[in-house]
């Protein structure tokens, strides 16, 4: 095969799906001429829909997940000399949100099922300092839930949820995002739901909600004012501008109006995978995904787990030589020049440091055709 791909196109690893409606509606924002964000009729529409579907006190729409994770760590209220209780295998942008307000990360190890922040480890990491632990749902796949609340709820400190990959995923029931104080979702061009660039906050605590609106509006009580409810608008607490343009409002609209096929096809392809693979991976000693009972997931990323971290490169490899890119995932943080600065060596975290070696994750997106995953199907059957 060589580096020609073939009789077929490229697999992508992801390709953005974008709602036919998304013209149209774009169309009426710009016809109507109010562009400025959050407060417009599409954003309106899509935080009253995730209110409701999710089960959320308050939701806005942000400019992306890592400004929804800003406002919950300004939500938090943190200081210099707090910690912050959070998995290393994450996005910089779950730790960023907390160290930027001076809080230092507590980095704890993951399960080897979920690659979710390991609940068992929890408690041993909680000192006088804890302000929060943050939880990250990987591939939308819901972290143990009962007991972290127990835990927060019992030593008095705040709970987090990135949820940025799990829109509309659940645990016993209950939708990702509502277990926490805050939470942050992503509609980045790789999740579900996608606007390009975009995200939500998601406030549980009705103590926070009226704060909430402030910081996302550069700390003023502009919400206030544009419901008619004070006479101007005022500085009242730390903020920044965290607000969603209203033409992305009406692209996110457009997908979310289109959910239950979105998540259907999405799910497809996923069981799908997993039918088709399970002989494959026995025979080549890979570990398929696992969904713990209780779990709801949104088949956000179908990932692999090999022997090896040799074995891994070699898969990436074979794929990208037929045209298909997969690709590993993240870097453990604790191991970064920050996680380094803060005292973290190789070998603290070693589940962490498994997973981040040897995890790959295959093309899938909303459009991908049943042609392209027997592509993926039948390149992983060729490897020798
Ligand atoms: C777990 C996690 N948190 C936060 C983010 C940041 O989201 P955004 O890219 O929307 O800022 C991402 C993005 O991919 C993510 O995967």
């Amino acid at each position: 095969m060589g580096q020609n791909p073939g009789p077929h196109a490229r697999v992508p690893f992801n390709r953005p799906y974008v709602a036919p409606k998304a013209n149209e509606y774009v169309g009426e924002v710009l016809n109507r001429g109010t562009l400025g964000g959050g407060t417009g009729e599409f954003s309106r529409r899509c935080s009253e829909l995730l209110e409701h579907e999710l089960g959320v006190n308050l939701v806005i729409l942000t400019a992306s997940g890592t400004a929804a994770l800003e406002a919950c760590a300004l939500l938090l209220d943190l200081a210099e000399g707090d910690e912050v209780i959070l998995p290393s295998f994450t996005h910089p942008a779950t730790a960023n949100a907390f160290v930027r307000q001076g809080a230092s990360p507590v980095f704890v190890d993951i399960r080897p099922d979920t690659n979710n922040l390991d609940e068992r480890l929890v408690a041993e990491r909680i000192s006088s300092r804890t302000r929060a632990i943050v939880v990250m749902h990987y591939a939308g796949i819901g972290c143990e839930m009962v007991e972290l609340c127990s835990i927060a709820e019992r030593r008095g400190i705040s709970l987090v949820e990135d949820a940025a990959q799990a829109i509309f995923a659940a645990y016993r029931g209950r939708s990702l995002g509502s277990f926490g104080d805050v939470a942050a979702v992503s509609f980045h061009e790789t999740k579900n739901i996608t606007c390009g660039e975009g995200g939500a906050l998601l406030v549980n605590d009705t103590a926070l909600t009226a704060q909430a609106e402030f910081v996302v509006e550069n700390g003023t009580d502009r919400r206030r004012f544009l419901r008619g409810e004070v006479p101007a608008y005022t500085w009242q607490c730390l903020g920044s501008n965290y607000r969603i343009s209203e033409i992305l409002g009406a692209v996110l609209w457009a997908q979310l109006e289109e959910r239950h096929r979105l998540q259907e096809r999405r799910a497809m392809l996923w069981n799908r995978y997993g039918v088709e693979l399970q002989d494959w991976a026995r025979l080549m000693g890979m570990s398929l995904p696992v969904i713990p009972a209780n779990r709801t997931p949104n088949h956000h990323t179908f990932f692999l787990r090999a022997p090896d971290r040799e074995t891994r490169c070699r898969l990436i490899e074979h794929l990208e030589r037929m045209g298909i890119t997969a690709t590993f995932h993240y870097s453990p943080l604790h191991l970064s020049t920050i996680g380094k600065h803060a005292g973290y060596r190789h070998g603290d975290l070693p589940v962490t440091e498994q997973v981040s070696a040897t995890l790959v994750r295959l093309p899938l997106y909303n459009g991908m055709n049943r042609e392209e995953q027997d592509q993926v199907i039948e390149a992983l059957a060729s490897i020798t």
